[in-house]
């Protein structure tokens, strides 16, 4: 099992590249499936999602497109609980089916915030398709995703897009914090 150091935290591999690609088809194919008439409009949460978002869109075989958020909630690894919009959206949402695409669901507050944006943008339906999905941390009802690649318990993870203050990205395959050094 691969293992990596990050800011004196060891993180061991979780999810490999073939196990997530597995969770993205299946994913893509419940869209594929539920969308089959519509063209629903996937608004894909930076920075975190826009692996999975790309992974995921290739899987689809419905016509769509493809738009851009940026908000920030998390610094380090606790939540500062506070939404930010850094890049808003530029695409009219107004009686699309939007489809939010996010790294991680954890407290919900980011999904519930941006459901909450959208329906007053006037969006016609809101889904939510996530990578991963921390169901014990939840505190927003409103916010549990309908697309779920894989469920987790309340460690922290990082790669596949997401991110230890900036820095992990990059990594093919998702990591679990083991223990502090
Ligand atoms: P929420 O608003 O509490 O649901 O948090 C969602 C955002 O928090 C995600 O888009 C991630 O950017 C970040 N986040 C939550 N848990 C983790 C984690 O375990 N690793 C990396 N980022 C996380």
């Amino acid at each position: 099992m691969r293992t990596i150091e990050e800011q004196g935290h060891v993180f061991e591999e979780w999810l490999t590249p073939a196990e997530i690609a597995r969770d993205v088809e299946s994913v893509a194919q419940q869209i594929s499936s539920d969308y089959a008439d519509k063209e629903p409009l996937f608004v894909v949460v930076l920075n975190g999602a826009f692996v999975f978002a790309a992974d995921l869109m290739r899987r689809v075989n419905t016509r769509c497109e493809v738009t851009f958020i940026r908000v920030s909630s998390y610094w380090g690894m606790a939540t500062t609980g506070k939404l930010e919009f850094i890049v808003p959206l530029q695409q009219v949402v107004e009686g699309r089916d939007v489809i939010i695409v996010e790294d991680i669901v954890d407290t919900g507050l980011t999904i519930h915030q941006l459901k909450a944006y959208l329906r007053a943008e006037g969006a016609h339906s809101i889904r939510v398709a996530t990578m991963l999905f921390k169901p014990c941390k939840l505190e927003y009802s409103d916010a549990k995703p309908d697309y779920i690649g894989h469920e987790i318990s309340e460690e922290f993870v990082i790669g596949y897009g997401l991110d230890f203050d900036g820095f992990m990205r990059n990594l093919d395959a998702i990591y679990k914090v083991k223990e502090q050094k």
